[in-house]
């Protein structure tokens, strides 16, 4: 099994490490961009990469930073998704590897994300109800509660790691609510989740590859015995509905029902952590929310323009074509920096500078477009604007209380740690 692991490793993530190593070393933008220095600071790449021209061609697929193009390929069906930046092993091998699936997990299909239509249709048909702006709006009470109980339980005037109490626990519980899952359970899927996410990043260590596939294994046997449960006594849930009123497998189930607790709270947390983190270091910034709290709604839009949680995204062609007056063949890869659309001066005036009364903000494309576009954006936002309103608003005196640590990831870009000091709690009295 684990030779089997680690060829699919070397196939996938391996070799585009091993060549992005190299270009690395060779002073390569996109592949600096796509390590640890790209990690820390990306923006320097990327304006790099944008003097370049639209559609960049580095060693590896091509690379686009520009917001219209990143919007044009993502609407347009001549591309799709393609498993990952495969790169080919002799057959011999990849049949080796491919003998028996992977454990369902987000990063592969038949997950969502992985396919494209009409299979992509038929998984994601199951789930879309239940993130409608309707829907949402009836889970605002909920949001409202598990806010208010997090806020209630940090102490007062003390420190603590806002990612850790606070930016996870809310979008985790609402989810976990979603999905019918018991609320003791979380703990492990944090866990999960933190092991499993670097597996939508593009050449990692095949020890990292190891310890996702284990979490990978171990979420996979939860899963079994829940659904099981759930095809026994279904709830009123969307895990119920997507196995009650769907033709999806048990694989495919799992895969699905893993890439949406998977983004519907790493994303989310990883946008709230943003937040915290860009309103400390600008406090004319929150002070401008406090004179006006209308503007939280437009303040959550400018950071996931500023700091988008899911940083960038790929497609294939699927067929040749011509883009830009170049000849692409058929599965050609360009990977589509949604970080570098949201900086994009065409469209955003002063791009590095962060506004939350900009009056463009929401043109970001931090939540993709076309067919994948995020079903979860109005549940992300919500949760969001509540929570970090709500936050602000108990701890006015918040301060930073230490640098806060980055996740060596960058598709799934976010803090693990934003320490802070909480100053006194002040209980208010208005609703939101
Ligand atoms: C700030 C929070 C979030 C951000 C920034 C975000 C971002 C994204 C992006 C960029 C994509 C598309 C990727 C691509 O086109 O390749 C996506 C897809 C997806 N998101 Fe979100 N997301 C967030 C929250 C959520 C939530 C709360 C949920 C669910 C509860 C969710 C579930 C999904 C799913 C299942 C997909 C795959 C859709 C498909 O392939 O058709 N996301 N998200």
């Amino acid at each position: 099994m684990t030779l089997q692991y680690w060829l699919r490793w070397l196939s996938l993530q391996g070799v585009p490490r091993l060549v992005l190593r190299v270009q690395s070393r060779r002073g390569d933008t996109f592949a600096r961009m796509m390590g640890p220095e790209g990690i820390r600071d990306p923006h320097p790449y990327i304006e790099q990469i944008r003097a370049q021209g639209k559609l960049v061609k580095t060693p590896l697929p091509w690379v686009t930073c520009d917001h219209s193009l990143v919007r044009t390929i993502l609407r347009d069906n001549r591309f799709g998704v393609r498993s990952s930046a495969r790169i080919e092993i002799p057959k011999v091998l990849a049949k080796f590897a491919n003998r028996m699936p992977p454990p369902a997990n987000p990063a592969d299909p038949p997950a969502m994300l992985r396919m494209n239509p009409p299979e992509h249709t038929t998984m994601r048909r199951p789930v879309v109800s239940a993130f409608t702006p309707r829907a949402v709006e009836k889970l605002r009470e909920r949001v409202e509660t598990v806010t208010e109980e997090l806020l209630d339980a940090m102490p007062s005037d003390g420190s603590v790691d806002m990612v850790e109490a606070f930016a996870s626990r809310v979008p985790i519980a609402i989810i976990f609510e979603m999905l019918g899952l018991p609320r003791a359970d979380m703990g492990q899927f944090l866990f999960w989740g933190e092991e499993m996410t670097p597996m939508l990043d593009v050449g990692i260590s095949w020890s990292k590859y190891h310890r996702a596939m284990r979490s990978a294994r171990q979420l996979n046997d939860y899963l079994d015995r829940h659904i099981e449960r759930l095809r026994r006594e279904p709830g009123e849930d969307v895990l119920s509905n997507m196995i009650t009123g769907s033709q999806l497998d048990h694989y495919a189930l799992k895969a699905n029902t893993s890439i949406i607790i998977g983004a519907g709270f790493e994303t989310t947390a990883n946008l709230i952590g943003h937040a915290i983190t860009l309103l400390l270091n600008h406090p004319e910034q929150l002070d401008r929310l406090r004179a006006e709290p209308e503007l939280w709604p437009n303040a959550v839009e400018e950071v996931l323009r500023y700091e988008p949680p899911v940083f960038i995204t790929a497609r294939s062609a699927l067929t040749e074509l011509e883009l830009e007056g170049v000849q692409l063949p058929q599965g050609a890869m360009i990977m589509l920096s949604l970080a570098g659309a949201n900086r994009d001066p065409a469209v955003f005036d002063d791009p590095h500078r962060f506004d939350v009364t900009r009056p463009n903000a929401n043109e970001h494309l931090a939540f993709s477009s076309g067919v994948h576009a995020c079903f979860g954006a109005n549940l992300a936002r919500m949760e969001a604007g509540y929570a970090l309103r709500a936050m602000f608003e108990r701890f006015p005196d918040m301060r930073p209380a230490g640098p806060p640590r980055l996740r060596q990831q960058l598709t799934f870009r976010g803090y693990a740690q934003v320490p802070v000091r909480l100053g006194p709690a002040v209980h208010a009295t208005s609703s939101h």
